[in-house]
């Protein structure tokens, strides 16, 4: 946890950026059943709940009252009865104090004030309730149905919400350099531990016993595959064979909730052949190409395009693109390899606060998201400025099903040597991500070097 000041100074700004009056209630998550009540999947709180109000423990909920200017925490103290099953906790008054609330009180208090400002039309300001159970209590409270609960999120709200949580504190950045250190021995280890003929889960299965081992759990479900083609495969059922590429998409929490998000790519076998030396070369130069162009005032959409332009450009040296590479790259064309975003805004969530709007996160009045093919799947396109903490992970795709549909479409056909590309249908993929802190001049890499050089990765392969 940060100080007791950091949570109230965190309200303060909130209620000082918030014109309209009323209360904001910040809720936090329920444990979760798995098949039945007692059997839960692992507990996450919400990330604005522990942004404004800390605590990390299910059924509590905040209330912030514009008008009278404080904040008051809601929650149960244990029961003996839950004592004897779950042990003792930390006290309502303990949590209160740890955050800074001017009051506390029971759960269903709160509810109670929610009900009484519905019923005396005060207004109500709450984020988008993406979980059901939060949905129907809302709807419950304000005497509305659960859709209307649903669409009655405050655009205000979330928009002051995004514009503190998108500028990390010093103290945020250190937490999300334990979540990368971490990362980064999930990956190492995978380089080490990787041979041909084990089960993908193998792999899957060692990262997230060290995300455990360092006090949090993964971040999000990791891509450990060798189809690494396929951009969100969360199966790990395959076995692995000499010669094929392995794709780790793995991201450690740090225990208090911060995320890593790090893609590698490496060998099967103890060595990349050329060509995928080749292919993973073109990724990482345009990935570094992006980075170095990274500074306040500097718009992550124009970095997308640098990292694009460097595919491109890649591949036609490789003779599976042609012609005019800017051209290629307006047109959309290398989006046949690289059909994803550079990257999104990170910190809490990994995808950091998308639960409140995607665009409203990454885009503004004067960057808007475009909708052409690849481009329209970039998260955040906007000016960036010094805080913003953020992804940089272009990625190379040989994808048979988009190969065989342009093919047959001829689409781009002036870019792209499609009889060359098909007679490598089978390469897989090969992403490279790393997280990345915006500093007032330029940008900072977070945590320790984690081994990306061909040479360095080649290295640990070979134990
Ligand atoms: N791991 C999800 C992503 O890279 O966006
Ligand atoms: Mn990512
Ligand atoms: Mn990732």
């Amino acid at each position: 946890m940060f100080s007791p000041n950091a949570y109230a100074d965190r309200r303060k700004a909130l209620m000082s950026m918030m014109e309209s009056d009323g209360i904001v209630v910040i809720f936090g998550n329920e444990y979760s059943p798995m098949n039945y009540e007692d059997n839960i999947y692992p507990f996450r709180q919400d990330s604005n709940f522990l942004y404004f109000a800390g605590i990390n423990d299910a059924h509590h909920l905040m209330i912030i009252d514009l008008n009278e200017g404080n904040s008051k925490l809601f929650g149960n103290d244990r029961s003996l009865d839950h004592i004897v099953w779950m042990g003792e906790a930390t006290s309502m008054a303990e949590k209160s104090t740890a955050i800074n609330a001017d009051a506390f009180a029971d759960y269903q208090e709160g509810l109670n004030e929610i009900r009484s400002a519905a019923h005396r039309g005060i207004p109500i300001h709450y984020l988008p309730p993406y979980r059901h159970d939060r949905a129907i209590i809302l709807a419950d409270c304000l005497g509305k149905s659960v859709a209307e609960a649903q669409q009655g999120y405050s655009e205000e709200l979330c928009k002051a919400v995004i514009r503190l949580r998108s500028i990390k504190s010093d103290a945020e950045i250190k937490e999300m350099e334990i979540a990368v250190n971490t990362t980064r021995d999930m990956h190492h280890a995978a380089m080490e531990a990787l041979a041909a003929g084990q089960l993908e889960a193998d792999t899957a299965g060692l990262v997230e016993g060290i995300a455990i081992r360092g006090q949090g759990r993964l971040a999000y479900p990791c891509i450990a595959t060798v189809n690494g083609e396929i951009l969100h495969n969360h199966h790990h059922h395959n076995l692995t064979q000499e010669g094929q590429l392995f794709l780790l998409d793995a991201g450690a929490s740090s225990p208090s909730q911060y995320a890593g998000d790090i893609t590698r790519t490496f060998p099967v076998s103890t060595k990349f052949t050329d060509f995928q030396k080749d292919i993973y070369q073109v990724v990482l130069d345009s990935q570094m190409a992006a980075i170095a162009k990274l500074r306040p005032g500097y718009r992550f959409l124009e970095a997308h395009l640098t990292s694009a332009k460097v595919i491109a450009s890649g591949l036609k040296d490789l003779g599976l693109m042609k012609g005019n590479v800017d051209e290629a790259v307006a047109a959309g064309a290398h989006a046949l390899f690289f059909p994803h975003g550079l990257g999104h805004m990170i910190g809490l969530d990994v995808h950091d606060m998308e639960d409140l709007n995607e665009d409203w996160v990454g885009y503004n009045d004067e960057v808007q998201r475009s909708d052409q093919f690849g481009l329209r799947s970039l998260r955040l396109g906007k000016e960036l400025e010094a805080g913003h903490v953020l992804t940089v992970e272009p990625g190379l795709y040989f994808i048979p099903a988009l190969i065989e549909g342009w093919a047959a479409e001829q689409k781009h056909a002036e870019f792209i040597n499609y009889e060359a590309v098909k007679q490598h249908i089978d390469f897989g993929g090969i992403r490279i991500e790393d997280n990345i802190a915006i500093t007032q001049n330029g940008y900072r890499i977070l945590g320790d070097p984690i081994a990306k050089k061909i040479a360095e990765v080649e290295q640990l392969r070979q134990g």
